[in-house]
């Protein structure tokens, strides 16, 4: 997601903007810019390209005020351009938004700011926010009261910071959905406003969170925390501690807990700069997929390791099930063994998010000596595994520290999806309607895997319950199978519990003999095809006296009539539950491992980064 940065104080506002956007760049970004209020009128300098550039910008025609914002964009709604870069202003010239996220109605909202004669100078989603403020401020409404009512008209998870020229002593932000952060920081005199802590470091320790719905009114003097229906909120105040390395953990215990709540975030990130939501169409620029190449694919390995194969295993489903090509997944470690048949319209595609995996890497080089063209997906940039592939898709997470691999999981899911849509859309296998239904689905992704994060504390319950068991049997069908394997790994990894995944139809070849009360089943059971099959394998496994966990879709009252614990997640396409499905799984893992104790970050035996065979 792109960057935020909000000053008010009594300093220069643009260098402290300018050197927080430039802590946030290795978020990736494509536009930058910034607005001050300078002697009463808002002035703004934003273009495509990087920070050096609108750097160069400022220094040639220069801004001076003591409030300000900044951002930085990947393009979601049209191109990177200076039209497009934030911040936007609106047609009174006295009100100026920037914003992270996807406004999932835009286009509605859009219609009718249309419709009572309002013109747009960008193809974003942002600009309808901007116009909505003043709409509502010529009914005679404040700045506070405008933006309420523009932030609770909002669908999807979004972070809005403002400014007008009328109300020059303050800055109001909001944090709208489920995903993306807000972080308010306590100076002297001086307030901040940022998507992230390392914005602002280096002038305040003490910060507070918004949390989902939740708008903050910033003045010199502090900040009043409401929620959108005008509740007061009590700010919890954390003080941020100097160690790097704790800094960098936030609110966090473990780098691992941290990481899964960034999936909200990270999913946006995934998207960021790679979807055209107004003309349904995926862009993967590193992959140089040509149409000739497209159309002259025969079949794709995936290989990859642990996580990454099961992350391959949904990624098969979803390139099959949407582009038709025939796929298979094999782990690195036997890739090389066993003679792949492959030539050269065979792609090999890798999925690493170390990029470093000699296993994953000696694959890659199994494909390159026969002639296959080489893909990957990583997530650690410059890596070998982008460095050697033809073509490549960045994960665009952010490091990943925790051994236990979460966000770098769910976002090559998503990347697969995309790489789907791209490839059905180049070898013309998608109708239109289809390719825009699919596109448009995938705007629902950070918001729902918000939802999930914030059923936590009912999974850290069940985490409780389950703390001393010995064993765990995790089940799924179709396109959740391997996150019944993630799952499973998930667990042993970092709680030593031994749990296997399993596709539950072979329940009854075998595995059935082992459930008695003493072996918890995890179960998908979520309503994608498989719904069916999946409730008689729970009640299966019932019968037997296991203690039934089951991940469920929001609003289904059969399951809980079967299952002793119920995961709750939120209804989602189904090619893309797997993506949502497997979140409260990470979360019980890293409870039951939390709880007793264990070393999270660093389980015994593991590394992050497995550069030997
Ligand atoms: C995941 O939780 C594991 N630590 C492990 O399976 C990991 O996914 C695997 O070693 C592959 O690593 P890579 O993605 O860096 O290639």
């Amino acid at each position: 997601m792109c960057g935020i940065v909000g000053y008010i104080g009594a300093r220069d506002a643009t260098p402290i903007i300018l050197n927080g956007l430039k802590r946030l760049e290795y978020r990736g970004y494509d536009s930058a810019g910034l607005a001050v209020l300078q002697n009463g009128k808002i002035e703004i300098r934003r273009d495509a390209g990087k920070l050096s550039h609108l750097i160069e910008l400022v220094a040639q025609s220069p801004l001076s005020g003591t409030v300000g914002i900044g951002h930085t964009r990947w393009a979601t709604h049209g191109e990177p351009s200076a039209r497009n870069a934030h911040p936007h202003i609106g047609h009174t010239g006295r009100v100026v938004v920037v914003h992270n996220g996807i406004v999932e109605n835009f286009l509605e909202l859009r219609e009718e700011l249309a419709a009572e004669g309002v013109t747009f100078n960008s193809d974003t989603d942002t600009e309808t926010i901007v116009h909505l403020v003043e709409h509502y401020q010529a009914t005679g409404l404040d700045l506070t009261e405008a933006a309420r009512r523009t932030f609770k008209q909002l669908r999807g998870a979004n972070v809005v910071v403002l400014l007008s020229a009328d109300e020059p002593d303050k800055i109001v932000t909001a944090r709208i959905g489920n995903a993306g952060g807000v972080v308010i920081g306590y100076g002297e005199g001086e307030m901040f406003a940022a998507s992230d802590i390392p914005a602002i470091l280096e002038h305040t320790r003490k910060v507070t969170f918004l949390e989902s719905r939740q708008m903050a009114i910033v003045t010199r003097e502090g900040a009043r925390l409401e929620t959108l229906d005008g509740e007061p909120v009590e700010a919890k105040i954390h003080t941020i501690p100097w160690d790097p390395v704790a800094a960098e953990k936030g609110e966090y215990r473990h780098f691992m807990h941290k990481e899964i709540h960034e999936q909200a975030r990270s999913l946006a990130d995934t998207l960021a700069g790679r979807v055209d939501f107004q003309n349904g169409k995926i862009r993967l620029p590193e992959l140089n997929l040509t149409p000739e190449l497209a159309n002259r694919i025969q079949k794709i390995y995936i290989t990859a390791c642990g996580t990454a194969a099961y992350a391959g295993m949904v990624g098969k489903y979803l390139i099959e099930k949407i582009a038709r090509i025939p796929v298979e997944v094999e782990i690195g470690s036997e890739f090389r063994y066993r003679d792949p048949i492959i030539d050269e319209n065979t792609v090999v595609l890798a999925i690493s998010q170390s990029g470093e995996t000699a296993d994953t890497l000696a694959a890659m080089e199994e494909g390159r000596r026969k002639g296959a063209v080489l893909w990957s997906i990583v997530n650690a940039i410059g890596s070998q595994a982008m460095r050697i592939a033809d073509g490549y898709i960045s994960m665009q997470t952010g490091p990943e520290i925790g051994v236990a691999s979460t966000k770098a999981f769910t976002a090559p899911l998503v990347d697969q999806y995309m790489l789907a849509i791209l490839l059905a859309d180049l070898r013309g296998t998608l109708d239109e309607k289809t390719r825009r239904q699919l596109v448009s689905d995938l705007r629902l992704v950070p918001d729902l895997a918000g939802r999930v994060l914030n059923t936590e504390p009912e999974i850290e319950k069940v985490a409780w319950a389950l703390k001393d068991i010995r064993n765990c049997l995790y089940l799924g069908r179709g396109i959740n199978m391997p996150i019944a394997y993630e799952g499973a790994l998930k667990l042993k990894e970092i709680s030593y519990i031994h749990a296997e995944g399993y596709p539950a139809g072979e329940m009854k070849h075998g595995p059935i003999a082992l459930i008695d009360e003493t072996m918890p089943v995890v179960a998908l059971v979520t309503k994608d095809p498989w719904y069916e099959k999946m409730i008689s394998q729970l009640q299966q496994a019932k019968a037997r006296g296991g203690t039934v966990i089951a991940v469920a879709t929001e609003g289904d009252d059969l399951v809980p009539t079967m299952a002793d614990h119920v995961l709750w997640v939120p209804e989602t396409p189904w090619l893309l539950g797997p993506v949502i499905n497997v979140i409260p799984l990470q979360i019980l893992a890293y409870h039951i491992a939390a709880i007793r104790g264990l070393d999270v970050d660093q389980p015994r035996n593991l590394a992050k980064s497995v550069t030997v065979e």
